[in-house]
């Protein structure tokens, strides 16, 4: 059966205890990706100008960045329902189909790792995205007929860690297209502040200075690291956060300066230390770490393609003499060995 909430994340984490109010619900509340939102907040008062259901919209990047929350806060602002489901969610057309028919107009169908949707799914999709038709299949053998059914204006937003992997009639039918980068310094401290201010917790400039700059540019980090420290302060620093309360209880969790963790220096170690730093196959990589391959390019490889970390060549992947230096390792110096001026110094 297939897997769909048909509740917000919001009334979901509600429901299930979790803090829900970290993720804004307005559009103001919103912090960063400012150009996104400036393009954003033109194209949802157009479509409310028109009255009109908002045209499909793809929403890109790496994971923790904020595009289910970038749903919730489109559906919010456009005063519709949104349900949430995702590409491996909607194993047959059937049940494509049982969604779509109970959307109602100007409704959102918020669809997570949308590349991950069946072919056959996709075909379903197309029409319903474009004409807002769907052609159902009755029957099998000779006595099966087509129908075709008519739906609602509703809108689909996808969301996706990786559009290469998306076919490109799927990638044609979104009217928009954003994409969400790493934040900046500014906006991950004013998130840290934010989210401290809900949660309650005291802490200093510097402490918040701390937590952001570890944060990997990734809101849904930087939420995660403050609760630790939260923790850490309550049980060993009398509840408020300063710089060193905050560096002292992210050392303890591994996490670097930088933001790295255990995890992410293991994959620049294999890198360095099992292949000479590369060039590498990603596959190879991913063996050697006993992780998927999708995974190490989802999770791990966008922060140390940020950092200037790691290349991606045509011969695979490379580890530069920063990632080298962070590591505290020599860069072992490559080329000719016939100039003369590699040998210098
Ligand atoms: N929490 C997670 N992402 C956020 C953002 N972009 N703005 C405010 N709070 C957030």
């Amino acid at each position: 059966m297939a897997e769909e909430r048909l509740v917000s994340p919001q009334r979901q984490a509600e429901e299930s205890g979790l803090e829900p109010s970290l993720r804004p619900r307005r559009i103001d509340e919103y912090i960063g990706q400012e150009r996104l939102k400036e393009s954003l907040r033109i194209f949802l008062q157009a479509a409310q100008g028109r009255g009109e259901a908002l045209d499909h919209v793809l929403l890109y990047g790496p994971p923790g960045l904020g595009k289910t929350t970038l749903a919730n806060v489109i559906a919010n602002e456009m005063g519709v329902n949104l349900k949430v489901t995702s590409g491996p969610a909607i194993e047959r057309q059937g049940d494509l189909a049982a969604i779509l028919t109970n959307l109602r107009r100007g409704d959102i169908l918020f669809i997570d790792e949308v590349h991950r949707l069946s072919r056959v799914v996709e075909e379903v999709l197309y029409p319903a995205m474009e004409d807002f038709c769907l052609d159902i299949v009755i029957g099998k053998g000779p006595s099966a007929r087509s129908i075709r059914l008519s739906l609602p204006h509703f809108t689909i937003i996808g969301a996706t860690t990786r559009i290469a992997l998306m076919t490109s009639p799927l990638r044609a039918r979104f009217g928009v297209t954003y994409r969400l980068d790493f934040y900046e310094p500014p906006a991950m401290r004013a998130i840290v502040s934010r989210t401290a201010a809900i949660l309650d917790v005291g802490i200093d400039k510097d402490g918040v200075e701390e937590i952001a700059r570890r944060s990997r540019g990734t809101p849904r980090v930087a939420n995660r690291l403050l609760k630790r420290v939260r923790d850490y302060a309550q049980v060993r620093a009398g509840g408020s956060i300063t710089a060193e309360v905050a560096r002292q209880a992210l050392d303890l969790l591994a996490v670097d300066p930088l933001g790295l963790d255990e995890a992410d220096r293991r994959v620049l170690h294999t890198l360095v230390d099992k292949f000479e730093g590369g060039p590498v196959g990603i596959e190879t990589i991913a063996a050697a770490l006993s992780e998927e391959a999708d995974t190490v390019m989802d999770v791990y490889e966008p922060y140390l393609m940020q950092l200037g970390f790691l290349e991606r060549t045509p011969r695979g992947r490379v580890a530069t003499r920063r990632a080298y230096e962070h590591l505290g390792l020599p860069y072992p110096e490559q080329g000719n060995p016939s100039q003369p001026e590699l040998f210098s110094t």
